[in-house]
């Protein structure tokens, strides 16, 4: 796909591997719409990325960790635009991010569940008409290697909780709702896919959980920016990959009646069912 001219919006895109992957678009001329929580981070990249000849990116300042701010962004970029060519859902906290402990959202929510999973789900839904609107358009789900499957008799993990548990939980959740609205989109020219980007990149989600980083968010942008614009993946959807590869996920993933009681439930939590 050429991304001059086309409107991307990027969450987490003030930092890690998010961060690359706006400031490449932004570098082929696409306008680049960048989410964060923090104003002076989203300045220091605009000014990077106009500094190099570039347009400067919009920001867009929300805190996912609340139903209430996804909705506010949902608003913000609905306000400002017609159409959405890409939508790349990567904004996440780690296993670790702010400690080990188990920890809610302004919802009442796992955090993980919450901020990895459902505000990308109620993103996804509020910001489809635009999508929709610039077809062929592309959703991509920044997801994991690291997928565990939901226990749906608790899936708050308030019983046995690890950080590592509730992130990969989060991620398999990610990858089931991109095989859900795959199947919801055929025919209209949206395609949506899942990817784990590359295994421990140095970010600061990585650092967090005191892993030592094996690769760069260069290996990792590449990944992303292969589903944003790769010809080769334009016609697939609903598909999970490894890197560049597509891969199987866990096998949850395609447990038609587990993902059917996810939506409903992910339905239900963010209030899209009311
Ligand atoms: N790093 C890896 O090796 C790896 C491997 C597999 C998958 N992934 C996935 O790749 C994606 C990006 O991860 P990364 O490694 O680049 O992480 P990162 O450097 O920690 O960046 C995370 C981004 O998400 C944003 N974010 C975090 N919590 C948020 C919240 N409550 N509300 C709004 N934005 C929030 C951060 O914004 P602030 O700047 O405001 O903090 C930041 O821009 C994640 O989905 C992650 O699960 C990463």
């Amino acid at each position: 796909m050429d991304m001059r001219g086309k409107t991307v919006l990027v969450t987490g895109s003030t930092d890690g591997v998010g961060r690359y992957v706006a400031s490449e678009l932004a570098g082929q001329g696409a306008a680049v719409l960048i989410h964060g929580r923090d104003a002076s981070r989203a300045k220091t990249l605009i000014d990077e990325i106009k500094a190099k000849g570039h347009a400067g990116p919009i920001f867009y300042q929300a805190d996912l960790s609340s139903l209430a701010g996804a909705r506010q962004l949902a608003e913000a970029v609905k306000a400002d635009h017609k159409k959405l060519d890409v939508f790349v859902s990567n904004a996440g906290i780690g296993s670790q991010n702010s400690g080990p402990q188990r920890q809610e959202s302004a919802d009442g929510y796992e955090l993980r569940f919450a901020v990895n999973y459902l505000s990308g789900f109620l993103l996804a839904h509020l910001l489809l008409p635009l999508i929709r609107a610039a077809a062929p358009a592309r959703i991509v789900n920044v997801a994991s290697l690291g997928q565990h499957p939901i226990d749906f008799d608790d899936v708050m993990i308030t019983k046995n909780y690890s950080g590592s548990r509730a992130y990969s939980q989060s991620k398999l959740s990610q990858i089931m709702f991109t095989i859900d609205l795959a199947h919801e989109l055929k025919g209209t020219g949206v395609t949506v896919n899942s990817l784990h980007p590359a295994t421990y990149m140095n970010t600061t989600m990585v650092r967090a959980g005191g892993i030592t980083p094996i690769s760069t968010v260069e290996q990792g942008g590449a990944a992303i920016l292969h589903l944003v614009e790769g010809d080769d993946v334009a016609n697939k959807s609903g598909l999970f990959f490894n890197g560049m590869n597509e891969m199987k996920a866990n096998a949850q993933a395609y447990d038609e009646a587990a993902r059917k009681r996810l939506r409903a439930l992910s339905l239900k939590l963010t209030g899209l069912s009311a």
